[in-house]
This record gives structure tokens, sequence and C-alpha cells, in this order.
């Protein structure tokens, strides 16, 4: 890999709230990709087990010019530590270094660290500023962007947490290289999901290079995740608390959330439930008259040669459909009680809408496996 490989720079339009989002390779450990930030006397790296020993010392030396102190903090790793008493390690390690109200947060990891540590950020002395570094695909292309913050509860996914944006989102591409091939997959999902919903040109060139990406290919990552902030922060920068627009980011979201709360979260990777959750919702958008079955069968064999499932876990032996519906009604769209999908009115264009259960629960019969 080449360290001459070009930076890339994407901005979010947010008023006093502005950010770029840089993209390259071999940024974690350039001191250069610091520069600017709020001073401070002190930062706080927020990692897990798995990150730190890769990632955290490159960080922790690079931000050693910016900072007179540089601390670290070790979390758990998993979604299903994505809870209080994680949270609460943050605030632990900020308090036993005497952190004042500037220290700088640094959340060195993926999806579930970078929530997390938004959220500590909002939350520590009432806010104090923070940067992600994320290091999964999922983590650079949606969850990194956008300030959306938070944990689970048992009940709901991600159903606790705030609307806090970060000062700075660092891509480093190089850091893909160690990813798992099951974890890149996870974040093909919500790059493909980019496509029905905004760009379908994106849709054709994701199809002639999904081998490059599976590879971890820099060039084809660039491109991957450059126009996924691009979309992104577009969408954010209208709507940025989700009043409206931003909902058609959860494109497969409530499917997918209802199958990682009812098998319990960890055992379907966030972006799998995605990548499934969406051929669900292209089905329902079928049913619905919005798509023709042509459509659903090329985003499904995308879903598919991503190396996502396709086929939904039955949750419930004996009522599959009416769980799924449970389990949707406790989703952040939903409004008294009744669940609005994001689907897909044409290709490239999203809509919100609620659909009659029974209309859900044909989609659900056809869209899990048959029961063990
Ligand atoms: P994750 O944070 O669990 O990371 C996946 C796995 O990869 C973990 O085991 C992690 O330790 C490991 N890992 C991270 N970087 C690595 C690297 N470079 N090399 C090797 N291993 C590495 O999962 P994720 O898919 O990154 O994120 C999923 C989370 O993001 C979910 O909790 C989801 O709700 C959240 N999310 C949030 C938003 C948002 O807008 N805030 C959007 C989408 C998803
Ligand atoms: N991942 C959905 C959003 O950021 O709104």
């Amino acid at each position: 890999m080449s360290p001459q490989f070009p930076t890339h720079a994407v901005s979010i339009d947010l008023q006093d709230r502005s950010y770029s989002i840089a993209i390259g390779a071999h940024l974690i450990g350039n001191p250069d990709t610091f520069a600017g930030l709020p001073k401070a006397s002190a930062a706080l790296v927020v990692t897990n087990t798995t990150v730190a020993p890769l990632y955290a010392s490159a960080l922790q030396n690079a931000l050693a010019p910016h900072y007179p102190a540089v601390h670290s903090v070790v979390l758990p790793d998993g979604e299903e530590f994505k809870t209080w008493q994680t949270l609460n390690l943050i605030f632990d390690a900020l308090l036993e270094h005497h952190c004042d109200r500037k220290t700088v947060l640094f959340a060195l990891g993926g999806g579930v660290v970078g929530d997390m540590t938004g959220f500590a950020a909002a939350s520590y002395m009432r806010g104090v500023p923070f940067v992600q570094v994320p290091t999964t695909l999922l983590a650079q292309v949606d969850s990194s962007v956008g300030g959306k913050t938070g944990i689970n509860h048992p009940l709901g996914k991600n159903m606790v947490g705030a609307f806090y944006q970060p000062r700075r989102v660092v891509c480093d591409l190089s850091s893909l290289q160690t990813l798992p091939a099951r974890e890149v997959s996870a974040g093909l999902a919500e790059i493909i999901k980019y496509g029905p919903i905004a760009d379908m040109a994106f849709l054709d060139w994701l199809e002639g290079h999904l081998g490059a990406l599976r590879t971890h290919d820099l060039s084809a990552l660039a491109h991957a995740v450059r126009r996924s902030c691009e979309i992104k922060a577009h969408v954010v920068a209208q709507d940025e608390r989700e009043g409206g627009l931003r909902a058609i980011l959860n494109f497969g979201h409530t499917f997918g959330h209802a199958i990682e709360a009812g098998l319990g979260y960890g055992h379907w990777l966030h972006g799998e439930a995605v990548g499934c959750g969406m051929v669900m919702a292209a089905h329902l958008s079928q049913r619905l008259g919005l798509v023709d079955a042509d459509f659903v069968t090329r985003l499904t064999c995308l879903i598919q040669a991503a190396g996502l499932p396709t086929l939904g876990p039955v949750l419930d032996a004996q009522d599959n459909a009416g769980r799924y519906l449970e389990l949707m009604r406790v989703d952040k769209k939903a409004e008294g009680g009744d669940i609005r999908f994001v689907l897909i009115d044409g290709p490239g264009k999203a809509c919100v809408r609620g659909a009659p259960d029974a209309l859900v629960r044909q989609v659900i019969d056809a869209c899990c496996s048959a029961p063990a």
C-alpha cells in the first residue's frame, strides 16, 4: 500500500457543528491527521480489547505532540457490551484521570466503540469534544458520520442515546486490512443500502466492484467509503435530528433491529441483520406495488454476493411473524405502536410508510428460513 495514496475530505455542513471526514491511508499514526483539533490538557482514547493491540499505540503516539497527557480506556469487545455498564467504564476513566470539560475523546474502533464514546462525550460534564477514528468498514461508511450516539436496551436496539456530532472523522483505509471477512461483509450491507435509497449508479458500480471490495482493494474501498460518506453527509445536512428525510438511512433496519434484538445482541452482526432486513423491506415494497420483482431479485443477488444472509432467522417457532411484529413495534420510527417502514419507492428513491400487518406477515413468512 502506497504511503502516497491521496487523502480525500468530505464535508458535512451543519452550521457551527460542521466537520470534515478524512479518507485515506496511514492516517492513524500520522500526527498531522490530528492537527487543528480543540486544544486540551488531555485526550482519552476509547477502544476495545481487539482494536487496542492493533492501533492504540499508533494513535496515542500521533496524539502525543498535540496533548500533554494521552490516556486510554479499553472496553470489552462486542455488541452485547453496548450497555450502561460498559459506558460507565468510560466515565470511570475520565474521572480517575481528573479529565476536565476540555478533554477530547477519541473513539478508536467500530460502531460499538464509536456510538458509546459519542454518548459519553455528549454527557460527560454535559458535553466534551470527540473525534471518530472508525476502524471497521461499517463505521467508516455509516456509524461514525452524523452524530447518532447511544447504547442498547435489552428491549430495543439503540434505544438510549443522543445526537452529538464529532469534531472530525478519520477513516484510515489501511486499518481495514486487519478486518475479518465477515466484518467486511457487514460493512458492505450499509454501503449497498445507499444505492436503492439514493444512487442507482452507485449500485451499478458496486455490482462491478464487489470482489475488489471483499479483497480489501484500496482504490475500491476509497471510492466506496467516499461515496457513502457523501450521500450520508448530504442527507444528514438536510435533517440532522431525523425529523423526516434522515429515516431513509434506516432502509433494512426495521426488520434488522428485530433480528438483532430477537436473537440476542451479538448473534448476527448488525450489518448481517441489515442486509437481510433490506431483502425483507424490498419484498414489502414489491407487495405494495412500489418496485417490480426484477428489482428485488437484483438487490437480493447483490446482498448474497456480498456474503450476507438473505433469509431471516426464525425468532419464534409458534408465531414467527407475530414475534417480528412485536419487536418492530419498539422501533424508534414507530408512532403510537404503528410500525413505519423504509421502503423503496422506485429505484434510487425511498419513502417511509406503514403497511398492513397481514402483508408484513406474508413477507416474513416468505423471507424466513423454515424452522429446524
Ligand atoms: P463493532 O464495533 O462490533 O466492530 C466489529 C468487530 O470488528 C469488533 O469485534 C471489533 O473489535 C472488530 N474490529 C474493529 N476494527 C477492527 C480492525 N481494523 N481489525 C480487526 N478487527 C476490528 O461493529 P460495527 O459493525 O463496526 O458497528 C456496529 C454498531 O454500529 C452497532 O452497534 C450499530 O447499532 C451501530 N451503528 C450506528 C450507526 C450510527 O449512525 N451511529 C449506524 C450504523 C450502525
Ligand atoms: N444509520 C442511520 C443514521 O445515521 O441515521
